[in-house]
């Protein structure tokens, strides 16, 4: 407390540092002698930054740091967040690093808050709960899941982070059934913006639970997440089939996927993936994402898409290491929730779509066509406006895509509620106003 009291004070007189580059040396004295024993820092320079710190795997408008902080405890997380605060240190809080969203870019030079030592999961078969630290990872949880009969709906690559995925909503190949992975988050520990730590559940902030299954990065660190899990189906088991299709039958595939639309079994995940390739690529550094919703299929429009999609890549060489799924879920798992239990806002869409170019370099040329075709795709997605799924964005899209309009006032208001100062402001975030 006497930590907050200090902050706020600060804050009033208006005199938080300004701090043009952070003098990481400074931050590893003023910071290690306040937290605790087992927690770390990292500098760059240090040789097993690499190892012991995490980096995105996406080095496209990537976030940079000159200092990694590993705190052990909670505690250490609220003192983390209050020297940031104190001495106007711009930081980010971190799990599996999988973020993607151009967004992040804004971070530069910061303070990375490494979760790593939350790592965490406990499983609770008889009352049929999970729990786990901030940094777990999808492939953490499958088989301590699986092993007392228990199934949970992680996303499709295993080196996602569980708490940074549902903490924007959470889709996978389980979502038919289980609905976006955020519908299973009963309730989570979080350190705010004011550097308090606080239970989100539907019996305490209820609304703070409200806003992070959907918006949660802009709302603080999830240390420790409560889900439920499932009976496992089929002793387990799930079947995954891939097939390959010439290009002249692709109108007949978007038929079939609009066939399917109000009846796909809830068990079926279908996606179609288009990959361009020239040449192979050897070492690829930067993925540069887009996405958005679709609300009907028109398979001509689709097809004619698609074909200037090709025919724009054929022709350009800086765009073929490009990549489009379509992916459609059974909208079953989605609307077993109503519309209004969370943030996360997509119920309904009947084909998620979404992208990366890869390049060994920010290629301004494969951002505008991203986004060109992005746009042509809004003209036929059945919506005015473009919607898209926050985690898969390219990070230009603002507030309204990712969490729809009808959110945003109520997000803005529990910003200004759980983050005053605006401190969780790098990725895909709310404003406070
Ligand atoms: C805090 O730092 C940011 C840049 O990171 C700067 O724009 C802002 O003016 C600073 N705030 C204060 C109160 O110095
Ligand atoms: C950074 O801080 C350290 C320790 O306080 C100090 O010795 C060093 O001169 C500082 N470096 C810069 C570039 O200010
Ligand atoms: C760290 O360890 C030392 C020696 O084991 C102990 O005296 C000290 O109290 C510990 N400090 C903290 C913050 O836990
Ligand atoms: C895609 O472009 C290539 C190169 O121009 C062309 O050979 C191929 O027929 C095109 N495919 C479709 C489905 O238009
Ligand atoms: C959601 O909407 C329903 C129907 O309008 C209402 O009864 C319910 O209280 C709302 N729940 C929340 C959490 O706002
Ligand atoms: C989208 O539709 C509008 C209105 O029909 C049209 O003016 C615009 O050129 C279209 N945009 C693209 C990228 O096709």
């Amino acid at each position: 407390m006497r930590w907050l009291g200090a902050v706020q004070s600060l804050f009033f007189a208006g005199q938080i540092a300004h701090c043009m580059v952070l003098n990481g040396t400074q931050i590893v004295h003023e910071l290690g002698s306040i937290l605790s024993n087992g927690s770390s820092i990292y500098l760059p320079a240090d040789a097993d930054w690499d190892t012991e710190t995490t980096q995105r795997f996406d080095t496209w408008h990537a976030p940079t740091y000159v200092v990694s902080v590993k705190p052990a405890l909670t505690t250490d997380v609220q003192k983390v967040v209050r020297y940031a605060t104190l001495h106007n240190i711009s930081f980010l809080a971190t799990g599996g690093g999988h973020g993607y969203s151009g967004s992040l870019g804004a971070l530069q030079n910061g303070l990375e808050l490494d979760l790593g030592y939350f790592n965490s999961v406990t499983v609770d078969a008889a009352n049929n709960l999970m729990t786990v630290g901030g940094a777990v990872r999808f492939s953490d949880v499958e088989e301590p899941c699986y092993a007392v009969g228990k199934a949970f709906p992680v996303g499709a690559c295993p080196c996602v982070g569980l708490a940074g995925a549902s903490l924007g909503g959470g889709i996978g190949f389980y979502s038919g059934l289980y609905g976006a992975i955020s519908d299973s988050l009963v309730s989570a520990e979080v350190i705010t913006g004011t550097g308090a730590l606080v239970t989100a559940s539907e019996s305490e902030n209820s609304d703070l639970l409200w806003a992070i299954k959907g918006a949660g990065s802009s709302y603080g660190v999830a240390t420790s997440l409560t889900y439920r899990v499932y009976d496992y189906l089929n002793d387990g088991y799930a079947m995954n089939a891939d097939m390959l299709f010439s290009a002249s039958q692709m109108s007949s595939l978007f038929t079939f996927a609009k066939s399917w639309l109000e009846k796909q079994r809830k068990e079926l995940s279908i996606t179609f993936s288009l990959i361009y390739v020239a040449t192979l690529q050897e070492v690829i550094h930067a993925s540069v994402p887009y996405a958005l919703n679709l609300y009907e299929i028109g398979v001509e429009d689709l097809t004619a898409a698609v074909q200037y999609f090709n025919d724009t890549v054929a022709s350009t060489a800086a765009l073929q290491g490009v990549f489009l799924a379509f992916t459609q879920y059974a909208q079953y798992g989605f609307q077993q929730h109503p519309q209004n239990s969370s943030s996360f806002p997509y119920r309904d869409v009947a084909i998620q779509i979404d992208g990366s170019a890869a390049s060994d370099d920010d290629v301004p040329i494969i951002d505008s066509f991203e986004r060109e075709f992005r746009d042509r795709l809004v003209n036929i997605s059945g919506k005015d406006e473009l919607e898209v799924y926050m985690q898969f964005s390219h990070g230009d899209e603002g507030a309204d895509a990712w969490f729809s309009a009808a959110n945003v006032p109520k997000l803005r208001e529990l910003k200004r509620r759980y983050d005053p100062l605006d401190l969780f402001r790098f990725y895909n975030s709310v404003d406070v106003d």
